[in-house]
């Protein structure tokens, strides 16, 4: 017979010798959610994360790096609202004050930090308002500057801006450079989607729009072609690594990114992809942990280089086996 491609699925050494993609730990991204509040507590519509108080969050990044995992992405919910978001760029404010605690403790792993307003304002948006109420880019380009920088000072080693204020990653990058941070990275959110499937993260941040929606500042869901455009700009105004989110629904996009780029494709499995397992796995109809695998080793096949998912912590012990 000529062609019998099952012959290379007979046994699983062989089906392993020719297996094209190959999750490593090096490929994850733990999201952690730090909190002012004293108590821990798990997030209703995301079972098994949780909101980390900061006295609690070296225990936490301790066992992350006990499974092995080199990279966290660090949010943060503050105690109180403003209209412009005061926390978010306090030295004093809830990631600031957690990534000093990590840093100082755990110099090796790579601290990302997610810059954007929406969690700290009392409206929800990404950014400050202006008198119409939509977002006022240059004043809240000014503030996201400050609050790349204090994520900075407290020991950020990427930073992440994922408002889709347009020219943030140019005014980060001058801003950090200006500091004497030249060696801090920037991982853009450049093709972040305004899309449905962040609901569960949104509860967990009390930061779903008191009005309107993130339609004018994310991209329609419908686009591809812009995603190339949004990831071109972003590269020229000196982004070190670029991001598609959601993942699952958008491969098509991760992959024409990845085809279209030579610099790192990072994909975040957003909070919606990772409840919709975790609620159908708690029904008992899909296998939890094969399904998140699925998806993971989906994400890579189509050009993810490194992976945000709220599975990082559960799935790396099962990667380190099955690699062995
Ligand atoms: C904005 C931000 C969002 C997420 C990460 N950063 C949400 C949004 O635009 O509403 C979503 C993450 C997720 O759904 O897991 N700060």
């Amino acid at each position: 017979m000529t062609h019998l491609p099952t012959r290379l699925r007979q046994n699983s050494t062989i089906r392993n010798l020719v297996q094209e993609t190959r999750l490593s730990i090096y490929d994850l991204i733990q999201p952690v959610f730090v909190t002012k509040s004293p108590s821990k507590s798990e997030i209703n519509s995301m079972p098994g994360q949780f909101h980390i108080p900061i006295d609690e969050v070296i225990d936490e990044v301790q066992q992350i790096i006990d499974v092995g995992i080199k990279a966290i992405i660090v949010f943060g919910i503050p105690e109180d609202k403003d209209e412009i978001g005061s926390d978010a760029i306090n030295e004093n404010g809830t990631v600031q004050l957690s990534v000093k605690r990590i840093k100082k403790r755990f110099p090796n792993l790579i601290i990302i930090t997610d810059v954007c307003f929406c969690q700290y304002t009392t409206h929800g948006h990404c950014g400050v308002l202006n008198k119409n109420r939509s977002i006022d880019r240059k004043e809240s380009l000014k503030l996201l500057e400050k609050q790349a920088l204090s994520h900075v000072k407290a020991g950020a080693d990427i930073i992440a801006p994922s408002c889709m204020i347009d020219e943030m990653v140019m005014c980060i990058r001058a801003t950090l450079d200006e500091n004497g941070y030249e060696n801090i990275s920037i991982l853009s959110y450049s093709a972040k989607y305004a899309s449905s499937f962040y609901g569960p993260f949104r509860d967990a941040v009390e930061s779903t729009p008191k009005k309107g929606n993130r339609k004018s500042y994310q991209m329609n869901i419908s686009n591809s072609k812009e995603a190339v455009k949004e990831v071109k700009l972003d590269i020229l105004e000196g982004a070190d690594l670029v991001m598609v989110k959601p993942a699952l629904p958008y491969l098509d996009v991760i992959q024409k990114i990845s085809n279209s780029f030579d610099c790192p494709v990072v994909a975040y499995q957003v909070s919606g992809e990772y409840s919709m397992i975790k609620s159908a796995s708690m029904n008992g109809w899909i296998n939890e942990n094969d399904v998140a695998l699925e998806s993971i080793t989906s994400i890579k096949r189509a050009g993810a280089d490194l992976i945000i998912t709220y599975f990082a912590k559960q799935i790396a012990p099962l990667i380190c086996e099955i690699n062995k």
